[in-house]
C-alpha cells in the first residue's frame, strides 16, 4: 500500500466525532512509531504545524521538542506570536532560532522560484539537523504535511515538505496530517481544543513571504513586501473580511515603475493584492473586495512604505493561476 496515497475508502472528516476516531488512531500510530524517543517539530505557527503540535503534545507530551526557525521569511509580528501562543499557552518546549541571515545570505541573488523552495527547504532541515545534535534522543522529525502539498509536488510545485529533503537526512518523518486536505485539519484542530483564532487562521506557506517576494529577492523590497502585508491584514481584520477571506496576501515583482512623490520622479515596486477563497486550496475564487476598502488600502501602502508607488489586484481564479505567484 502506497502510504502516501489517501485510500477511497477514507471517509472526508467533517465533524468533530470523525475527527476524534482520527486523533485516537493518530496517537496509537505515533505513539508505536515512537516508542520513548523524542521528536523535532518544525514549528512554523501556521495551522498545519499547529495543529501537528497540539496533536503530538497529546499523543507524547513532553518527548516532543518544537523549533520555531525564524527565516527571516516570516510577516511582520509571526515570530513573536509564536513563542507567546506556544510557550505561554500551550506551554510547549520550544527553541527559538533566529536564522534570517543565514537564509538571506543563501537565497541572495537566486531568482529560479523551486530553486528558490529547494534552498530554504533544505536550509531548514539542516537548521532541525543542527538543532537536533544538540539535544540527545532525537530520532524523529515532525511535519506539517498536507495531501495537497504530496499531490502537487508531483509536477507543480515542490512544496518544501515534500521536495526539499536532503537525501542525507538522519531523522524519521512524522507526518500525521499527510493525507487529510486543509478542511479537515482545521476541524481535527478545533477537536483537539485548539482556539478557533488558530485554526481558521489564513495558511501560510513553509517558503513564507519568499515566494511572494518575486524573483531574487533583496531586503529592501521583502521589508515593503511585510510591511504592506502586515496593512493589508490590519484593514481586513477592521472590517471582518480577515474571518471571511480562506487565504490573502502581498505579492511585490522584483522591477519599478515610474511614479511621482513629493513634485518628484518616485521609482517604486508595486504591491499585488491577492485574496482567494477556497476549501482545499486545489482551486480558488476571488474575493470581491469593496472598492472603499481597496482606496483605503492603496492610500495606506503608498503612503506608509517606503519602496511602493503603486497598488494592483489580482482577479485570476485557480486555475488558472496557482494561490501563490511562484
Ligand atoms: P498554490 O500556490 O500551489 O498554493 O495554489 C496552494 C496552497 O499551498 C500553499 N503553498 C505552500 N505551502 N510550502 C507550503 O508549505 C510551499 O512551498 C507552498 N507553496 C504554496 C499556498 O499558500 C496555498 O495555501
Amino acid at each position: 500500500m502506497d502510504k502516501n496515497k489517501r485510500p477511497d475508502s477514507m471517509k472526508r472528516i467533517t465533524t468533530t466525532k470523525l475527527a476524534d476516531s482520527f486523533i485516537s488512531e493518530k496517537i496509537a500510530e505515533v505513539r508505536e512509531q515512537v516508542g520513548d524517543k523524542k521528536v523535532l517539530l518544525a514549528l512554523s505557527g501556521g495551522v498545519d504545524s499547529s495543529v501537528v503540535a497540539a496533536l503530538l503534545i497529546k499523543a507524547i507530551g513532553n518527548q516532543l521538542v518544537c523549533v520555531h526557525v525564524n527565516h527571516g521569511l516570516m510577516r511582520k509580528g509571526e515570530s513573536e506570536n509564536v513563542i507567546e501562543v506556544f510557550q505561554k499557552g500551550l506551554n510547549a518546549n520550544l527553541i527559538y532560532v533566529d536564522a534570517t541571515d543565514r537564509f538571506l545570505n543563501l537565497l541572495s541573488g537566486v531568482s529560479e522560484p523551486e530553486k528558490k523552495r529547494k534552498i530554504i527547504g533544505g536550509e531548514f532541515i539542516k537548521v532541525f539537523d543542527e538543532e537536533a545534535s544538540k539535544l540527545t534522543g532525537i530520532n524523529f522529525l515532525a511535519q506539517g504535511t498536507i495531501y495537497p502539498d504530496i499531490l502537487e509536488s508531483d509536477g507543480v510545485k515542490a512544496h518544501h515538505n515534500v521536495g526539499g529533503l536532503p537525501k542525507d537526512m538522519k531523522m524519521e518523518l512524522v507526518e500525521p496530517l499527510k493525507l487529510l486536505y486543509k478542511d479537515e485539519v482545521r476541524v481535527v484542530g478545533s477537536a483537539l481544543g485548539l482556539p478557533d483564532k488558530m485554526v481558521y487562521r489564513q495558511p501560510f506557506p513553509g517558503p513564507g513571504l519568499g515566494v511572494r517576494c518575486l524573483g531574487a529577492i533583496t531586503r529592501d523590497r521583502l521589508h515593503a513586501l511585510r510591511e504592506a502585508d502586515a496593512i493589508l491584514r490590519e484593514e481586513f481584520e477592521i472590517c471582518g473580511l480577515a474571518e471571511k477571506v480562506w487565504q490573502y496576501f502581498i505579492v511585490v515583482p522584483d522591477f519599478k515603475s515610474v511614479g511621482v512623490k513629493d513634485d518628484k520622479r518616485y521609482e517604486g515596486w508595486p504591491a499585488i493584492i491577492r485574496a482567494v477563497n477556497t476549501t482545499d486550496a486545489m482551486t480558488a475564487t476571488i474575493e470581491e473586495i469593496p472598492y472603499s476598502l481597496l482606496h483605503k488600502i492603496t492610500n495606506r501602502i503608498t503612503n506608509e512604505v517606503e519602496g511602493i508607488n503603486r497598488v494592483l489586484l489580482d482577479l485570476t481564479p485557480k486555475p488558472i493561476g496557482t494561490i501563490e505567484w511562484e
